[in-house]
């Protein structure tokens, strides 16, 4: 029998460790066991808008630079992160100068709020205006450069995912996508496509859904990431739902638009960063005269492949 007085409880016991380790790998074992193990908690993920990230990154005395959408620290996440998996940037490149960035994520998801010029990814080079959306693969250095106004460009990575796993960037050319372009008109016209067609009440919203050649069977733009543009006419209100991934939104026009989360309403403003956090019932309303539109990137392609979306319907009570 041991000397010491054992706790009532296994819960209540300590991380274990060998005895007499006889090896420095048998002196790295630790033991849980099933009181003890599953109770870490971790702050969940806040339903939140980053407004002030916006507004200095359109601000003509901000410099060319990142800012991040970096909730880490409420998150008690050890790198940035503005979800668990996924992390949100604006990036500023003041007229006629240069951003370099070199993220360690397998891609990154672009899109144009102000502004036009280049990119530079290995040795292709996207000509990008206001409204078009692009997807670089990781792997490489990437350099922005802006034409004669400043411009300002959402960027949108895994760093997160990869960091949890302490993983590098894939090596030049073996990143899960190629470097994918969609032009504004396009976009536009691929809208057009949908709504001349119409859907029906199995669909939570009307979106356009952007993935590429690489990633055409699981219509995501990067394997972890889906990318979709939604639009809310006037007086619609999406049918609440819920699922297991987080969605980082950008609202890209919305007078008078709110999100219900949780029965709580979150009102947009101009171009800010929107979390809706996993799990939480939601949905997005239009009350102003005009069309509503927002880029919504999912970590979706995870839950998806590990066959655990839980995409619902469910009924929410009125916001307040
Ligand atoms: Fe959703």
């Amino acid at each position: 029998m041991p000397d010491t007085v054992l706790p009532k409880s296994i819960g209540d016991l300590p991380a274990q460790a060998p005895a007499n380790p006889e090896s420095e790998a048998q002196s790295r074992a630790r033991f849980f066991n099933t009181g003890n193990a599953f109770n870490v908690i971790l702050p969940p993920v806040p339903d939140m808008a980053f407004t002030e990230e916006p507004t200095q990154a359109l601000s003509s005395q901000t410099p060319t630079g990142l800012i991040a959408c970096d909730i880490s620290d409420q998150l008690e996440c050890p790198f940035p992160a503005t979800s668990p998996f996924v992390l949100a940037y604006y990036g500023k490149i003041k007229a006629g100068e240069t951003l370099n960035t070199d993220f360690v994520s397998t891609g990154v998801i672009g899109y144009v709020i102000q502004g036009s010029g280049s990119v530079v990814c290995g040795d292709e080079t996207v000509n990008w205006g206001q409204g078009d959306l692009f997807v670089l693969p990781g792997g490489y250095a990437h350099t922005y450069t802006a034409n004669s106004e400043d411009a300002v460009v959402w960027l949108v990575t895994n760093e997160p995912q990869l960091s949890f796993e302490n993983l590098q960037a894939p090596a030049p050319g073996t990143a899960p996508t190629g470097v994918v372009h969609y032009s504004a008109a396009e976009i536009d016209r691929q809208i057009g496509i949908i709504d001349s067609v119409g859907r029906d009440e199995s669909s939570p919203g009307s979106a356009l859904i952007f993935s590429s050649d690489s990633n055409e069977a699981s219509r995501n733009a990067l394997p972890t990431l889906t990318v979709a543009m939604n639009y809310l006419p006037p007086g619609i209100t999406q049918r609440p739902h819920r699922h297991n991934s987080v969605a980082v939104s950008l609202v890209i026009k919305g007078e008078n638009c709110f999100s219900t989360i949780d029965g709580k309403r979150k009102d947009w403003a101009p171009w800010c960063t929107t979390i809706t956090p996993p799990v939480s019932i939601h949905s997005h309303s239009n009350h102003g005269d005009e069309q509503a539109m927002f880029l919504i990137i999912q970590d979706g392609g995870l839950y998806y492949h590990g066959r655990t979306m839980g995409f619902e319907f469910l009924e929410q009570p009125e916001p307040k």
